[in-house]
């Protein structure tokens, strides 16, 4: 079988499952923007069906919903460029999960990580969602033939299970249907963590909001958050070698490239040798500058929720007509009868 039968599309997906954060957006929206170029066909989700695997109340999933679409979109996902949706609008992602939860192997699933970790000690209390996420997210990708995936390295392992259910599809009805999906695994560079613990990832969860700089903070907030971040009492080094053991050095750099589309080389040439008395107010000038746009933006565009909505509803137009065709080759390959009229 050949891979280059698929033409390039880029799929991804967000759990609009709470605030969007610096991680997010240098993480994912940021490649997602990049990504958008006029010979890939960029689709991006916000996986609402994914995020009710755990408890979401029914307002904030509205709520997260449309803000993630405005997160989306202030950080320069066009919607003529790039098609934007909830999941939950093309059923077809439902539909093509089912036939891949009679694919993958219940051994498959017990190997997953997240859902180990998800699931912790009491896995007879998760919900059987929480248990077949991953075969939702192949079906999200495969359901577009998807053949590009930028990911954070957590969902790598998600990424190889739907290499391996398009395998034993292919396989079990001796067809080449569903390509084999290439992961764009983000790199360290693009790792944010916690700006109180360098170890740690930046996370919505985590229960101090001064770990993390959320997109919908002001210019003030970002800056007091930057100024209060961790660090060491050292000068920041000249070279990379210099970050090694100094986690929290290496994340405010990381996160001063990223911002300013410069590589670390580059960026520690320009500020070795400074303090972090003079490092951070640069960091947080940058940040402002980067991010006060983004976030008015957000608060714009959330004032207009019927643009929101009719954006989201368009795209969802757009996916099903790409979605619709490839779950019903994929029906009649299983054998499904069909008595619609063409
Ligand atoms: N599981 C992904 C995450 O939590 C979100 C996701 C769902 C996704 N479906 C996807 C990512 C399809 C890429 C492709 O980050």
């Amino acid at each position: 079988m050949t891979e280059t039968q698929f033409t390039p599309r880029v799929f991804s997906g967000i759990q609009p499952s709470g605030n969007l954060h610096l991680g997010n957006y240098l993480g994912a929206l940021k490649r997602f923007v990049d990504m958008q170029q006029p010979d890939m066909e960029t689709i991006y989700c916000m996986v609402d069906l994914h995020a009710i695997t755990v408890w979401q109340d029914p307002k904030e999933l509205a709520h997260s919903t449309r803000e993630l679409c405005a997160g989306f979109i202030a950080a320069g996902l066009d919607p003529d460029k790039s098609i934007l949706f909830n999941q939950s609008q093309v059923p077809e992602h439902a539909q093509l999960a089912w036939i891949f939860n009679c694919v993958a192997r219940m051994g498959w699933m017990q190997r997953m990580t997240q859902w180990k970790d998800k699931a912790g000690k009491n896995q007879q209390n998760a919900s059987l969602g929480l248990f077949a996420y991953p075969s939702l997210m192949a079906a999200d990708i495969l359901t577009y033939h998807a053949t590009h995936v930028p990911v954070g390295d957590d969902q790598k392992q998600h990424l190889e299970l739907t290499r391996d259910i398009a395998i034993k599809f292919n396989h079990d009805y001796g067809v080449d249907f569903f390509p084999i999906t290439e992961p764009v695994i983000e790199g360290a560079a693009t790792r944010v963590m916690s700006l109180r613990d360098g170890s740690k990832k930046m996370s919505k969860s985590d229960p101090s909001d001064m770990s993390r700089i959320n997109m919908t903070d002001d210019a003030d907030t970002i800056a007091k958050k930057i100024r209060k971040a961790k660090t060491d009492p050292d000068a920041l080094p000249s070279e990379i070698d210099g970050l090694e053991d100094r986690p929290e050095a290496r994340n405010l750099v990381n996160i001063y490239a990223a911002l300013s589309d410069q590589t670390v080389d580059q960026v520690l040439a320009a500020v070795g040798g400074k303090q972090f008395g003079e490092f951070k107010p640069m960091l947080a000038e940058l940040a402002v500058e980067k991010l006060a746009p983004i976030s008015s933006e957000m608060a714009r565009l959330m004032g207009e929720e019927a643009e929101i909505d009719r954006i989201l509803g368009k795209g969802a137009e757009k996916a099903r007509a790409i979605a619709a065709p490839i779950l019903q080759q994929t029906y009649e390959i299983v054998g499904m009868v069909s008595s619609k009229q063409g």
